[in-house]
Formats: structure tokens, C-alpha cells, sequence
């Protein structure tokens, strides 16, 4: 059986929804296990284990959120050079923009030698006060479809074998 492998953090809510619902997408395909991990307990035998990836983060000043790279800087030499070709997509809760997050994703995919299986979601929820920043976030029906959508697909690649 394929496992799909989604990592993710989360400060107020937003990322964790936008995780879970690509999770509820995946585990629709019957023929692949989904595994949803926070970033801080995911270990380099996690990500080896795994035939494909959704890293879900925030947008925090400018860059995927501090846990998310603490993942990456503790799983990226172990597993560099075994996970050839495996696809991935990235999933950014931003304020306002969250392109950085999503670029600083793509070139360590990149490293990896992940293949992307679909543009980045990024959804924006506007918070820009304080107040707002850390107020819980509740994100949207319909963008919790895309990034159900994009679970499914991408479990549905690895079962069929397509990826
Ligand atoms: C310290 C901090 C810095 C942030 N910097 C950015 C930023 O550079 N760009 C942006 O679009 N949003 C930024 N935000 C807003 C968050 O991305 C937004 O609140 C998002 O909903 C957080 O996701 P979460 O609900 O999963 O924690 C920042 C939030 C915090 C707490």
C-alpha cells in the first residue's frame, strides 16, 4: 500500500484546517495510507517511509514558519538522494501574500528531486493587526475543497501509479 505523507504547523488554526481537509481527500482513496504528522514530530524515517508529500505551513515574515524549516533542517541531509522523483505539493495559510513560504518549499523539493504534482494553495486570510494575527483562523469552504481536491489527487496518482 502507497502512503501519502502530509506534514504541517500551525500557530492559529489555518494550516492544520487546509492539512486535515487535503488528509480527508487522500484517505478517500481507499488503496493509500494517509499519514498526517505535525512538523515537529516528523523524523527523517517518516519522509523515507513515504511515497508522497504535502507540506502544509504558515507564511511567517516572509518564510515558511520556524518549525516547518526545523523539519527540513533535521529530515533534509538524511533522506537527500532516496526520494527521487516522488511527488509532492505545498499547501501556505498567509496574511496576505505567502509566496515566499511556498518558493522556500519549491527549492527544497527541488534538492530533494520531488517532483510537483500541482501549483501551490495558498490561501490568504487577511489577518494583518495584531489582534487579528492571533485570533484562531477559520478558513473557507471552498478553499478547503481545493486542498481537499488536492489531497485526493495526489492519492489517487499513487494508487493508479501515475506518479
Ligand atoms: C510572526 C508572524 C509573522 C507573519 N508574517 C506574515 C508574512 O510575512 N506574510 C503573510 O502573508 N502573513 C504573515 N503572517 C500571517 C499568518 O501567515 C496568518 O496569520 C496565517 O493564518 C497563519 O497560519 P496558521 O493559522 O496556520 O497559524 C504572520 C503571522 C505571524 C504570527
Amino acid at each position: 500500500m502507497k502512503t501519502l505523507l502530509l506534514v504541517y504547523h500551525s500557530l492559529t488554526g489555518g494550516t492544520r484546517q487546509m492539512a486535515e481537509a487535503a488528509a480527508r481527500g487522500g484517505q478517500a482513496q481507499s488503496d493509500v495510507q494517509v499519514r498526517l504528522l505535525l512538523a515537529v514530530k516528523a523524523q527523517p524515517a517518516d519522509v523515507l517511509a513515504a511515497d508522497g508529500y504535502i507540506f502544509a505551513t504558515p507564511e511567517c515574515l516572509a518564510a515558511m514558519a520556524g518549525l516547518m524549516k526545523d523539519f527540513f533542517d533535521r529530515t533534509y541531509y538524511p533522506v537527500l538522494e532516496r526520494l527521487n522523483g516522488r511527488p509532492y505539493a505545498i499547501l501556505v495559510c498567509a496574511g496576505s501574500d505567502g509566496q515566499n513560504a511556498a518558493r522556500q518549499i519549491e527549492r527544497i523539493a527541488t534538492g530533494w528531486r520531488l517532483r510537483t504534482i500541482a501549483e501551490p494553495i495558498i490561501v490568504c486570510t487577511h489577518a494583518q493587526t495584531p489582534e487579528a494575527i492571533f485570533a484562531p483562523k477559520v478558513i473557507s469552504p471552498d478553499d478547503l475543497a481545493r486542498c481537499e481536491e488536492l489531497g485526493a489527487a495526489l492519492a489517487t496518482g499513487l494508487a493508479m501509479g501515475i506518479f
